[in-house]
């Protein structure tokens, strides 16, 4: 299976996917895609010789992400720190085949302006007791798409938005490459 992988920011979870499946004969990381061109996740890829593919908005909607995927014979897209909304041509190209990593528990603390630091100022301010990921399938309504997997972590009194965050990426790292692999076990089953 050959997946890409759509990030906008640092890339430390595509790093942690890159890694994962590095030696892997069941899947092969085949593009990192971003939307910024200056954004770390490229220099991780080079890293991994993983090719890298940077594109607008502009060109995103008007079709040419979703051809280079074509072009690359792409199985599987994951989201892993993508902040743009996908087009609804994208996400019907790969029907149960994209998934997103959201970093709190779904349906609460989703949709418009929920990600980065404002979702976890926005979980210590309503005094949350814990926050954890949400991996879902992402369909034409974004992060109402299937849940696939749910992991959770306290919050205590002391926890500000940052030590949130950091304990919600430790999450994210430890769980997302085996969630991803196993999604594919089962598709081939299937
Ligand atoms: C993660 O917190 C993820 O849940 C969210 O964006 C962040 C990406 O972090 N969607 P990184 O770029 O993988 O370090």
């Amino acid at each position: 299976k050959r997946l890409a992988i759509l990030a906008s920011g640092s890339g430390s979870n595509a790093e942690k996917i890159m890694a994962h499946f590095r030696h892997s004969d069941k899947a092969e990381i085949a593009l990192i895609a971003s939307n910024k061109s200056d954004a770390y996740v490229l220099e991780r890829a080079k890293k991994f010789d993983v090719p890298t593919f940077t594109f607008s908005k502009k060109e995103m909607d008007a079709g040419v992400l979703l051809e280079k995927l074509q072009e690359e014979k792409i199985d599987w897209v994951i989201l892993a720190g993508f902040l743009l909304k996908i087009p609804v041509e994208l996400t019907r190209a790969f029907p149960d085949r994209m998934l997103n990593i959201h970093p709190a528990l779904l349906p609460k603390y989703g949709g418009k302006g929920m990600y980065g630091a404002h979702v976890h100022e926005a979980v210590k301010a309503a005094g949350e007791k814990e926050t954890g990921i949400t991996i879902h399938l992402v369909n034409e309504n974004y992060d109402e798409g299937k849940i696939v997997f749910q992991a959770s972590t306290a919050i205590d009194e002391l926890d500000n938005p940052d030590s949130i965050a950091a304990k919600v990426h430790e999450l994210e790292h430890k769980y997302f490459p085996q969630v991803i692999e196993e999604l594919l076990l089962k598709q081939e089953d299937q």
